[in-house]
């Protein structure tokens, strides 16, 4: 197709270069690299917009992000979820103007046409005389292609070629079993999203939570000294690089068996975990979750996900569970928005949300500890990629570790999950994975869908 010559020569660059640990550094900062990428990574793949709680009662809605467009996410009056492009039919007008809310219509500012909360229109100002009765069914808000969700997980994509949600996590959704479907109640957003913007790549949100385990004991080691984390960082190293499916990996820090003392079922509370009602997941399932401390992982394009125990201050209260999903919203080549929700499981007392809700906001949140480290070295990585120096120098990144021969991690042989996984988190076989399928999208044709190997 007729890709921008600078398109084609970076895709070139990580064709060639990824199969042996080579990036070339302009995909994290190159303006044209980027609208390619809202088209055939946005355009195309499975968003992830809302958790089903917060759109709960019939009439609420939510406007959330494909790329850079708005949707609006609602439940209409008999409870059917929508996903509608937040734009009139008229003139294009945006017609949602708050961030979320419950209605019966949204009504656009400029002229009036309304809508009902499941996109239909259903009036204008001066109908008959206007448009002399024309056919309203053919004027509603349009929606997203495909929308679908995945245990309270709502996701849309673009595109009506896009396989079903299902099938585009693949063995991702094994794993999301895990923390999602850990107990058959499920859970619950605590809070409002949090949303901060940094001038960073969105690739670069997407990368660290594939399994960048390696940047803990240099960028995060204040918070090991102030105790605000219970595993030694050595220790929290052991654990397992998974390839889930094609884009999508995840990271486990895991202790080698269930009788081995310290933090357990991602730090949460030992009466809460024996609450939990385990009957959606599996034996295997089940052992993982017990053994697990840390769950990090990215799905595909933009949507990431952190289970672990973490305390808001290590001197005054021991460590609990949190999990906290993000998106990486793109805002341009060189900007993301973050946006951060907090979960706790249904069952979870007033108290027990309370402070998870709190260990989460003192670490993985606009002023938390974690984040403020993390979010710095990503704004002058897009910088690099940026760069004239990376355009003229040829300039590549090392992504090497844990290929064939190169340090000590090595593919499990007897995995019970699905996908591939690799023993000790010194590898970054994950991102490889992610890039791998970054590259096919990149290229992919209308209507096809790439066919990417794990390795
Ligand atoms: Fe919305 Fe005219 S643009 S009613
Ligand atoms: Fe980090």
């Amino acid at each position: 197709p007729d890709l921008h010559p600078q398109v084609d020569s970076l895709l070139a660059k990580l064709e060639t270069g990824l199969p042996n640990g080579q990036v070339p550094a302009g995909i994290f900062g190159n303006p044209h690299v980027y609208q390619h990428e809202l088209r055939q990574v946005f355009g195309r793949c499975w968003v992830f917009l809302a958790h089903e709680s917060e759109v709960a009662a019939n009439g609420d809605y939510v406007v959330r992000k494909i790329g850079e467009d708005n949707f609006i996410v609602s439940r209409d009056e008999r409870g059917a979820l929508h996903v509608l492009f937040d734009a009139c039919r008229h003139r294009g007008v945006q017609v949602c103007r708050a961030d979320s809310g419950n209605t019966s219509h949204f009504r656009c500012p400029y002229h009036g046409w309304t809508y009902s909360t499941d996109g239909s229109l259903v009036g204008a100002p001066l109908w008959r005389n206007a448009f002399g009765g024309m056919d309203k069914a053919k004027n509603g808000l349009v929606p997203a292609a495909q929308v679908s969700t995945y245990l309270g997980l709502i996701f849309a994509t673009l595109d009506p070629s896009a396989p079903p949600l299902q099938e585009y996590l693949g063995g991702m959704s094994w794993y999301l079993d895990l923390l999602f479907g850990l107990d058959a109640d499920g859970l619950e957003v605590l809070g409002a999203p949090q949303r901060f913007v940094v001038d960073a790549n969105w690739k670069s949100g997407a990368d660290n939570f594939s399994g960048d385990d390696y940047h803990l004991g240099t960028l995060h080691r204040s918070v090991w000294e102030i105790g605000a984390f219970p595993v030694p960082f050595r220790e929290n190293m052991m654990g397992y690089h998974i390839q889930a499916a094609p884009g999508h990996s995840l990271s486990f820090s895991m202790a080698p068996d269930e009788n081995e003392p310290g933090p357990k079922f991602f730090g949460f509370p030992e009466g809460l975990a024996a609450s939990f009602d385990t009957s959606r997941i599996s034996e295997h399932q089940l052992s993982i979750a017990r053994r697990s401390r840390v769950f990090v992982g990215n799905v595909f394009p933009n949507f990431s996900i952190l289970a672990l125990p973490m305390t808001e201050d290590g001197s005054h209260f021991p460590p609990t569970g949190i999990i906290t999903i993000r998106t990486w919203q793109p805002k341009g080549p060189g900007q993301i928005e973050i946006w951060n929700w907090f979960l706790g499981y249904k069952r979870m007392t007033p108290e027990q949300k309370d402070r998870a809700y709190r260990a989460g906001l003192g670490t993985f949140s606009v002023g938390g500890a974690f984040e403020m480290d993390d979010t710095e070295p990503w704004i002058t990585v897009g910088r690099t990629g940026r760069s004239v120096a990376a355009e003229l120098l040829d300039f590549q990144l090392n992504y090497e570790m844990g290929m064939p021969g190169i340090g000590i991690s090595t593919r499990v042989a007897d995995w019970p999950g699905p996908g591939v996984a690799y023993w000790t988190r010194y590898e970054e076989g994950v991102q490889r994975n992610l890039y791998r399928y970054y590259t096919a999208m990149m290229r992919a044709r209308a209507g096809e869908w790439p066919d990417v190997p794990l390795e």
